[in-house]
Formats: structure tokens, sequence, C-alpha cells
């Protein structure tokens, strides 16, 4: 177990209300981000226990789960695969659609990103509601690879999203 610093990583997350929306707090990673130790200690904690996972890909969820997770597969020696919104990848793709509280919308990856049998690692900078995560876990296991852990950042845990997960249990480390 490394130490990661929690406290300097949760005092880099701004808290911006009314946004996108009124009534809603958003938690805002970009000052983290721009913070070179607080990024670095975020990537180390994201990564840590899956060191001797021998994860083949991490798979990023877009947008702000790229940013995460290009590092992370770095740290771990991974390759990255990104999970893109409907429409942007340009090769043959495989998907899975989620409900929103209106609507649905939908996760894409490259048909060919994940061999039969590789291990992933998914990664996204927030678990809310769950629905994205557990679009993210399915689409991997239709690709055919095994989910070896979905590493996110924050969950707001009021929304109960762990327990959206298909038989993963989220690597988190900051719950707000
Ligand atoms: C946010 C966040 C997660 C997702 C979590 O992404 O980065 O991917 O929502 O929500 P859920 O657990 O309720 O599914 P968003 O759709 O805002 O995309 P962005 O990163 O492109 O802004």
């Amino acid at each position: 177990e490394i130490a990661v610093d929690l406290a300097l990583i949760e005092s880099r997350i701004r808290d911006v209300p009314d946004f996108p929306h009124e009534g809603i707090l958003f938690k805002d990673i970009t000052p983290l981000l721009a913070h070179r130790e607080a990024f670095a200690a975020a990537v180390d904690g994201m990564s840590a226990p899956f060191r001797a996972e021998g994860v083949d890909h991490v798979v990023g969820l877009e947008a702000r789960g790229f940013i995460f997770g290009a590092p992370i597969a770095m740290a771990l020696g991974a390759g990255f695969v990104p999970a893109r919104k409907a429409g942007k990848l340009p090769a043959k793709t495989i998907d899975r659609s989620y409900d929103l509280e209106y609507g649905t919308a939908t996760v894409e990856i490259h048909a060919d990103a994940i061999a039969p049998g590789a291990r992933v690692l998914i990664v996204d900078d927030v678990l809310a509601t769950g629905g994205t995560g557990r679009a993210a876990v399915e689409l991997v296991r239709k690709a055919g690879g095994t989910v070896v852990g979905f590493s996110v950042l924050m969950e707001l845990a009021a929304l109960r999203g762990r327990e959206m997960l298909p038989d993963v249990e989220p690597h988190i480390l900051l719950s707000v």
C-alpha cells in the first residue's frame, strides 16, 4: 500500500454552485489537474492497487476519464483504449446504451480494441449514478475482456452508484 495524500487531492477539487444547472453543486477537478503533486498523487492512488494485476488495457471514459486513464495506463505498463460517446470512433465499434434521467446515452469502443481474455481496468473521474460505469463494464465484457477493476477519483456517495456496478468492487479515492 502506498500512502496517498488524500487531503491534498481533496483540497484541489473545487465546488462550483449551480453548474451546469441551478441547484447542482459541481465538483471541478481542473485545479487538481493543474497542480503537479496533486495530479501525480491522484494517478498514483488510482493505479496502485492494480500494479500486480497484469493489466493489458486501461479503458478511459470520455472525456475526463481520458485525463486519468492515459497516465494510469503508462504507470501500469498497459495500453489505453478510449470509450467514447456515440459517433466519435472511426472504425467498427461495439456499443452499450444506458438510461439517463431524460433519454439515453451510448458508449462505444472499437470492436478490435480488446483481445479476448485481455485484462482491463476501467477508469473515470466520477462515479455518480453508476450508469456510465455499468455500461463500460458490460461493454468490456461484451468485447471478451476481463474486467479487473474500476478505478475512480471520487464517488458522489448519495447517488449510490456502487450498487449499479455488476460484480465489480470499485476502487475510489474520495467519497463526497
Ligand atoms: C460524467 C463523469 C462520468 C459520468 C458519471 O461524465 O465524468 O463519466 O458523468 O455519471 P454516472 O455515474 O451518473 O453515469 P459526463 O457525461 O459529464 O461527460 P464528460 O466527462 O465528457 O463531461
